[in-house]
């Protein structure tokens, strides 16, 4: 017997019907709330602030008490995986993440001996998924969640994120046996990290690939596809029931075979790809996440109602959660989200 979830987004990702359609919004908990920056105000440092569980869980819980979102996503980051491997990682105000850069075999090995230990290095972040479950309102999903291992590498090979990638790029071209070794670490860990998560409250997994899309179409099998499939392999092999959503940003025509192969419910697509073609291509296959481009939020008004329209006319026939496609931005208004909530809870659908 198939139970109807009484959670939207749970039944979305059973590819279950609904009346309306299920949002919530990538980085939904941050800078932007002026909520979210009193309790920073309280925290040593942002990793600090990530391993709290009780103002984690507070800040966790903010935009759901604002603008009923169907689902909270746990407040931690991609880069507590590095840090509980000992990288040395720094988030310094305005600059973004830093890291010791790791490049070279000796260090790369060294990292194992902290695989077995990351559960508890991170138990932290278990405390603030049991917190936050026991306050949320049946309806509301948690969503636990890690960075993919080509996305955390990037950071733990580069030092920092989002520039040229020249290193990671030519490490893994060149350098195979190391940026191998160095995935298999993370995957290791991620799986682990997972796990526990799941065990402390996580109802749904969303693995973060934000950088899959700077891959050439020859890497995107080996260093996207094939640890993606076997993360979701081993978590629906712990724990069967856990529905995950993959994020392989600005991968573009990758996207099909990223469907195809990896074993995900859901995908979340970024503003980049086309609404009929992810309806026809991969909506048969699994549930669709997004798309909403986040500039449209900060600048809000009716363009911001019109494309909104748009992407729930596409998608809403079929399996179907609304989503940015990529994070909100600091800049964002919380009356645009406001907004935006209360569009997205009122279509109803026929
Ligand atoms: O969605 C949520 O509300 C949950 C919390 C969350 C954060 N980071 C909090 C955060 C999630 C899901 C993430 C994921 C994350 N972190 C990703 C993948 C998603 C994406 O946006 O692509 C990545 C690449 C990171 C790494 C990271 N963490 C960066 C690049 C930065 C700096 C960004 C910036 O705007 O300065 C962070 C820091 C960070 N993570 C902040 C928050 C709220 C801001 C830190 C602060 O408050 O000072």
């Amino acid at each position: 017997v198939t139970l109807i979830s009484t959670k939207p987004i749970l039944a979305a990702l059973m590819r279950q019907t609904a009346a309306r359609v299920p949002f919530w919004f990538m980085r939904q908990a941050g800078r932007y709330l002026p909520e979210y920056r009193a309790v920073r105000a309280q925290a040593r440092d942002f990793i600090a602030l990530c391993l709290n569980p009780k103002l984690a869980a507070e800040i966790t819980l903010q935009p759901i008490r604002r603008y009923g979102m169907d689902a909270a996503i746990l407040f931690a980051d991609i880069l507590l995986v590095p840090h509980a491997l000992g990288c040395g990682v720094t988030f310094r105000e305005g600059d973004g993440p830093q890291l010791e850069p790791i490049r070279d075999g000796r260090r790369i090995a060294a990292l194992e001996t902290s695989i077995d230990r990351i559960g508890e290095r991170l138990s932290a972040v278990g405390e603030t998924l049991t917190r936050v479950a026991t306050q949320l309102d049946p309806a509301t999903t948690l969503i636990g969640f890690a960075g993919s291992p080509w996305t955390v590498a990037s950071y733990m090979v580069e030092g920092r994120g989002g520039h040229d990638f020249s290193q990671i790029r030519r490490m893994a071209r060149v350098e195979q046996r190391d940026f191998s070794a160095l995935c298999d670490v993370l995957e290791r860990a991620t799986i682990a990290y997972l796990r526990m998560q799941i065990d402390a409250g996580a109802e749904v997994i969303q693995l973060f690939d934000t950088w899959s899309g700077v891959l050439p179409s020859d890497e995107f099998e080996r260093w996207c596809i094939a640890p993606t499939k076997r993360i979701v392999a081993a978590l629906k092999a712990s724990h069967a029931a856990i529905p995950i959503i993959g994020f392989p940003r600005l991968a573009g025509a990758n996207l099909e075979a990223y469907v195809r192969h990896t074993g995900i419910d859901g995908v979340g697509l970024d503003p980049t790809v086309p609404l009929d073609w992810a309806g026809q291509n991969l909506q048969p296959r699994v549930t669709l996440q997004g798309n909403l481009d986040p500039l449209l939020l900060t600048l809000g008004g009716d363009e911001m109602e019109r494309c909104t329209r748009r992407i729930i006319a596409a998608w809403s026939q079929g399996p179907f959660i609304f989503n940015l496609g990529h994070g909100i931005t600091p800049d964002v208004s919380p009356d645009h989200v406001a907004r935006l909530s209360n569009l997205v809870r009122n279509v109803h659908l026929s």
